[in-house]
């Protein structure tokens, strides 16, 4: 067998190791095009950083360089070491350090396995996460896409054909959880903390605002429910009871405003499919209210599971999959962009 790295790019069908590592999370897996996902496997820095409340960049990027070399040794013995056709890494968006961390083993690896890399868009690998799952969705489909930093509605036409519709104006959804979070005295990650304490609580106990409901257009606006927040917090007694309702609450209003923006865009656009993904696509509530939702007006929903609705390395290695055909054979640089808007990205050729 010819081993150069030109002839490995043509050798079809493609097994792509993937590697994420774009903020707090540590991530490899192998995804083989005949036979779908052989493993992926994380690493959380969640511990890392719950002292300080939030990612410290720095900290982050260490613990990548700790971190990424073994996770990647144990997906390709847990996937039984198969002939890797290329490695495809989270190019960006994200923290710049944390990304040159991953850019430069899937540089280093490439080199040294005469392997071709691709640098992949970490929202992309997000919106194409459902297709990890049984019954895929088929293009196109309209995507929720709800992160730490994101909230849009994109109109998915293909594999790089992604228009966005709508997006927050200020916070990101998976901000204000967080946000929320903290004002809670809850800590970090918000998300989970706040879902767990609205389960004790009741979602009718304050009627927070529902941002940019009645008008028209698909933006969001989440910053002035933070505010109600606030002001709940400081007018309320401080009990236990008293922030399960504020959690509660807050998580209703955000789940009835995703809901309806979504319901929205599908009347709007006459997709027959919702894909939701990112880190608050996690959460329990908005799962269920968005299946009721998809029931009641006949559209097909689609979620990964919750843990690859958070950051993980099974869609960056499907996504590598999926671009087959663009892999960059031979010596490539370490290359990472901390910016990168979804709607520059092409087809592949
Ligand atoms: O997609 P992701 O893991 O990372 C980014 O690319 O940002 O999303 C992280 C966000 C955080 O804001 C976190 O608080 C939120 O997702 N999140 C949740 C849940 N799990 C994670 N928000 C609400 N409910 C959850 N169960
Ligand atoms: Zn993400």
């Amino acid at each position: 067998m010819n081993n150069t790295p030109e002839l490995r790019t043509l050798q079809r069908p493609s097994i792509i190791l993937g590697i994420e590592s774009s903020c707090d999370e540590s991530a490899a897996a192998i995804y083989s095009g005949e036979s779908g996902l052989l493993a992926h496997a994380l690493h959380s820095q969640v511990d890392l950083h719950a002292e300080y409340g939030g990612v410290v960049p720095e900290l982050a990027s260490r613990d990548h360089i700790r971190k990424l070399l073994p996770l990647i040794d144990h997906v390709r013995a847990e996937a039984g070491h198969p002939a890797l056709t290329g490695i495809a890494y989270t190019r960006g968006p994200g923290l710049m350090g944390a990304l040159l961390v991953g850019a430069s083993v899937a540089a280093g690896l490439g080199m040294s396995l005469s392997l071709p890399v691709l640098g992949v868009h970490h929202m992309e690998g997000h919106l194409l996460s459902p297709l990890l799952e049984e019954n895929p969705p088929a293009f196109p489909y309209l995507a929720l896409l709800v992160s730490g930093g994101h909230t849009l509605l994109v109109a998915v036409d293909g594999l790089g054909r992604y228009r966005q519709l709508g997006r927050s104006v200020d916070d990101a959804v998976g901000e204000a959880f967080d946000k929320t979070a903290k004002m809670l005295g809850l800590g970090y990650p918000g998300g989970p903390a706040v879902a767990a304490l609205a389960a004790q609580g009741d979602p009718a106990a304050h009627h927070f605002p529902r941002p940019m409901l009645n008008r028209p257009g698909l933006d969001f606006s989440f910053s002035g429910l933070k505010t109600a927040v606030m002001l709940a917090i400081k007018a309320g007694d401080g009990s236990p009871q008293a922030a399960a309702d504020i959690a509660a609450s807050f998580q209703q209003a955000v789940i009835d405003t995703l809901v309806a923006k979504c319901a929205r865009a599908i009347r709007e656009t006459g997709f027959q499919r919702l894909v939701v993904a990112g880190g608050v696509g996690a959460n329990a509530g908005l799962r269920a209210a968005l299946a009721e939702r998809a029931a009641q007006d006949s559209f097909a929903l689609h979620f990964p599971r919750p843990e690859f609705c958070t950051d993980n390395a099974a869609m960056i290695a499907l996504a590598g999959a999926m671009r087959a055909s663009e892999f960059t054979a031979g010596i490539v640089g370490a290359e990472a962009v901390a910016r990168w808007p979804l709607e520059d990205l092409a087809a592949p050729v």
